[in-house]
């Protein structure tokens, strides 16, 4: 009996050595501990044995008992830990996932650049209100009581309780332009950014809700030269190659005179080259927008004397200079909240 109990406890020892997996332990573990098992089967046999073979053999059993437990065990926990490390096993020389990086808008990539460019020549940057009184939008800036832009056709008003002060969302960046004046002295040069809105049906080239860039120098002696010099200056920095401006008289109630500006071909160059350019449709300028010296009415609303001083303002859309910029060709993109087309631009 010694003899078979060693026999199957050195069988089961190598047998728990081999098993490859948990499974295959716990069959082994039922094997030569269960119920039925091989040790059972020979322990039977000790209770007809006599007290001093018992002596003998008890601990025998006993001992191979202990040593398949143990061995059992310490390969179960081997298999566990053989397992867990399976599962946190990382294949460093793997492909990783790509990290998205985040971006700004074209927008504002834009108007970081035109704000660079003009603090260094000097100006400050100005904001002000987009939901703004009749008064700022228009009285002030000289648009007559009847002109079209005040109609509901291009105007979003704000319903107010007192139709005394009637409240828009802002028509132009213009609107801006008395609010600071009235809290500053000239000489000065200012710029402002910002977003306005018009009640207009969208098409690739126009928008509800669009970006102004206003710009607006008032001194002594300010005039049309210093208004094309400054503009050639931005226009060539903003670009990156030499541009010209070319005024066209124009009307606008808040300028006297009133100009459009156009500057030459970005993409042909000018309308020595121009013939069949898609840029400009082969006439060599691209009108960009608005300008003139400021009207005295102007001046005079803002509290300033009448004839005291001279000044020059502008008005563009930033979206047309994005898309000239980008290559952007319909401005309905900017809003579309699309990250495909932001991600494009750095
Ligand atoms: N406010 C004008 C517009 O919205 C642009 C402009 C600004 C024109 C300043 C002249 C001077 O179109």
């Amino acid at each position: 009996m010694e003899e078979a109990i060693q026999k199957m406890q050195a069988e089961a020892l190598a047998a728990i050595d081999a098993a490859q997996d948990e499974d295959a332990l716990e069959r082994i573990r039922v094997t030569y501990m269960g119920k039925k098992s091989r040790l059972v089967a020979l322990t039977k046999g000790i209770k007809d044995l006599d007290d001093a073979q018992k002596r003998v053999v008890g601990p025998i059993v006993q001992k191979a008992k202990q040593a398949i437990v143990q061995a059992l065990t310490r390969k179960r926990e081997e298999l566990e830990t053989a397992r867990d490390a399976q599962a946190e096993w990382i294949d460093v020389t793997a492909p990783g996932t790509k990290v998205r990086r985040g971006h700004l808008h074209p927008l504002t990539l834009v108007q970081r650049d035109i704000e660079n460019i003009f603090t260094t020549m000097g100006f400050a940057i100005v904001d002000g209100p987009e939901v703004e009184t009749e008064f700022y939008n228009f009285d002030a800036v000289n648009v007559p009581k009847e002109h079209p832009a005040r109609d509901m056709q291009d105007t979003f008003w704000i319903q107010t309780a007192n139709n005394n002060a009637r409240q828009v969302l802002r028509t132009h960046t213009t609107s801006v332009q008395v609010r600071y004046m009235q809290q500053h002295t000239p000489p000065f040069r200012i710029i402002i950014p910002g977003r306005v809105f018009r009640q207009e049906a969208t098409d690739s080239t126009h928008e509800h809700t669009f970006h102004q860039f206003e710009a607006l120098v008032v001194g002594d002696d300010v005039s049309v030269a210093n208004f094309l010099d400054i503009a050639q200056s931005f226009f060539s920095a903003f670009f990156k190659k030499d541009i010209k401006v070319r005024l066209r008289p124009s009307y606008f109630p808040f300028v006297e005179p009133g100009f459009e500006f156009d500057i030459n071909c970005t993409k042909c160059g000018g309308p020595e080259n121009a013939k069949g350019c898609s840029a400009c449709k082969g006439n060599g300028w691209l009108e960009i927008g608005g300008a003139g010296m400021v009207h005295q009415n102007v001046f005079v609303a803002a509290g300033y004397k009448r004839n005291r001083y001279q000044g020059f303002a502008w008005g563009f859309g930033l979206e047309r200079l994005a898309m000239m910029k980008y290559k952007i060709d319909d401005i309905r993109h900017f809003h579309s909240g699309d990250v495909r087309v932001g991600a494009q631009f750095r």
